[in-house]
């Protein structure tokens, strides 16, 4: 039965756009990345006639709620608690070569961000933790990485993944309070600090902390490192003709995703006098979107998050 899921708290992002490029066909076979709650796979297995689903999400909450709303599909859905980054793996272990689509909608799920108890979100008290996989003892939890890391580390990460101007204000302030013995274990302590860090602008329509709290998230998950990779691997189990859709939430990691769609598609990032390139440049993929595709105004109504959303998408060539 297919179980209720409150429209509210997840809309899956751009779905009519997505499915636009991925274009299902009976037969075929998909990798949706970022399975989440599974609206994405949902679309791809009610629009295609048959096609087959492989779903992968380092989540397990959300593979739970996930495999009960795409129950109903049987054997066309596979579900994978791993991280995207073994997409390869996980396609080799199913004995499958090559796929007709790949999606990964980036970053929180809904249900991880309105979560109480993980920790992504100062609107909640609760451990400073951060991991999209807490079964994952070797990650370090968010409070972890600001117990250890040298204030020059934690200022750069909030520079770089939170693009904070005043990252150096906040972290020196971090390091002095666990120098007092009281280190930053809630989300809360973390919001009032960079608050009275970084002060509240009138006309600010943001908490303060919202940009310190996108970079933990994303050195936490090494959400950023594994980006370029994934893009990569994608293409390679892609067939010819295949596609590959992904939907970032923020501009580092659209960036990355813009210029690793450019050098499949042959364009050399190398220094302009360096006599043979060396940045992976191919020729492997065709660009579908010469800019990304937004949000439109209705879905923005309907759901805020789309806001950032940015999608691009390729085609593989041979
Ligand atoms: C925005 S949600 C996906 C929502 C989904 N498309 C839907 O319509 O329900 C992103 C999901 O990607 C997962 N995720 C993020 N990075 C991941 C990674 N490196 N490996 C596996 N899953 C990841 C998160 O756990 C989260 O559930
Ligand atoms: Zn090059």
């Amino acid at each position: 039965m297919p179980i209720n899921i409150d429209e509210n708290i997840h809309k899956s992002v751009l779905l009519a756009e997505t499915l636009e490029v991925l274009k299902p066909q009976a037969g075929e076979i998909f990798v949706d990345a970022t399975l989440g709650l599974g609206g994405h796979a949902e679309r791809i297995l009610t629009d295609s006639g048959d096609a087959r689903v492989f779903g992968i999400d380092q989540d397990a909450e959300a593979i739970a709620i996930a495999r009960r709303r795409l129950e109903r599909f049987g054997r066309r859905i596979e579900i994978f608690h791993r991280n995207f980054s073994d997409i390869k793996r996980v396609l080799a272990d199913a004995e499958i070569e090559k796929v007709d689509g790949v999606i990964a909608d980036l970053g929180v799920s809904s249900l991880q961000f309105d979560s109480a108890e993980r920790g992504f979100s100062f609107r909640f008290d609760a451990p400073l933790d951060m991991r999209m996989n807490p079964e994952d003892d070797e990650t370090e939890t968010a409070a972890d990485l600001l117990a250890t890391l040298s204030e020059f580390e934690i200022a750069r990460i909030i520079y770089e993944y939170g693009e904070e101007r005043k990252s150096r204000r906040i972290a020196s302030r971090i390091v002095w309070k666990r120098e007092q013995g009281e280190p930053i274990e809630t989300t809360k302590q973390l919001a009032d600090l960079v608050e009275k860090a970084v002060g509240r602008g009138k006309q600010d329509k943001t908490h303060p902390a919202t940009r310190t709290f996108q970079a933990l998230r994303i050195a936490v998950n090494g959400e950023l490192e594994i980006l370029e990779q994934f893009v990569r691997d994608s293409v390679d189990v892609l067939k010819t003709g295949g596609r590959l859709a992904v939907i970032t939430f923020h501009s580092l990691e659209d960036r990355i995703v813009k210029q690793t769609f450019q050098k499949l598609a042959g364009k050399c990032f190398c220094p302009p006098r360096q006599p043979q390139c060396s940045c992976g440049a191919t020729r492997e993929i065709e660009i579908l979107t010469r800019k990304p595709i937004v949000a439109s105004e209705k879905e923005l109504e309907e759901n805020p998050r789309a806001r950032s959303a940015k999608l691009r998408a390729g085609l593989k060539m041979n």
